[in-house]
């Protein structure tokens, strides 16, 4: 059995992760998102919204799983019995953390595969730190994150807590 992992902040979840998301899918069989829980580190979205947003999202997925995880990435990895941690790429900015982060879980892991994917073209400028740069000035949202999404994630922002 094929199981992949997807991990990341999802603060929040984007059209572009979604974008990536479905594409693993289908590369795997059972297909983990794990959203990072870092204590250390106060998101604009907690963790049980952005779980939310993310189950919303899959609820007709049925190889998808959307989970938690803290600390290291490749404890929990071989913990889920995962043999490929998904990562998406979207320009050349992007590359250099990639990079790192991949080669470092290699050392850690070197069973564990990180495979990069990348979205559609128009997806692929799309970040959450821009949809929350935009949102929280009450710019317009649609077209950044999941329509189904846009109004609780548009509302959040303009008025955070
Ligand atoms: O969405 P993000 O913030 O780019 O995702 C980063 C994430 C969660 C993949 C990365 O921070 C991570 O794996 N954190 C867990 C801690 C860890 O394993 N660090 C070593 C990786 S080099």
């Amino acid at each position: 059995m094929r199981v992949g992992i997807y991990p990341g902040s999802f603060d929040p979840v984007t059209l572009g992760h979604w974008d990536l998301i479905q594409r693993a899918a289908k590369l795997v069989d059972r297909l983990i998102v794990g959203v990072l829980h870092n204590p250390a580190k106060t998101p604009t979205f907690s963790l049980d919204e952005r779980m939310d947003f993310l189950k919303t999202l899959s609820k007709d997925c049925q190889n998808i799983e959307i989970a938690t995880f803290h600390g290291l990435l490749v404890k929990y990895a071989r913990q889920q019995g995962a043999q490929f941690i998904i990562r998406g790429v979207r320009a050349f900015s992007d590359f250099e953390y990639e990079f790192q982060m991949a080669l470092t879980n290699r050392k850690l892991a070197p069973e564990l595969e990180t495979v990069f994917l990348m979205p559609k073209e128009e997806n692929s400028v799309i970040s959450s730190r821009i949809v929350r740069e935009v949102g929280t000035m009450g710019g317009e949202i649609s077209g950044l994150v999941p329509e189904i999404l846009r109004d609780r994630i548009a509302t959040k922002l303009l008025s955070p807590k």
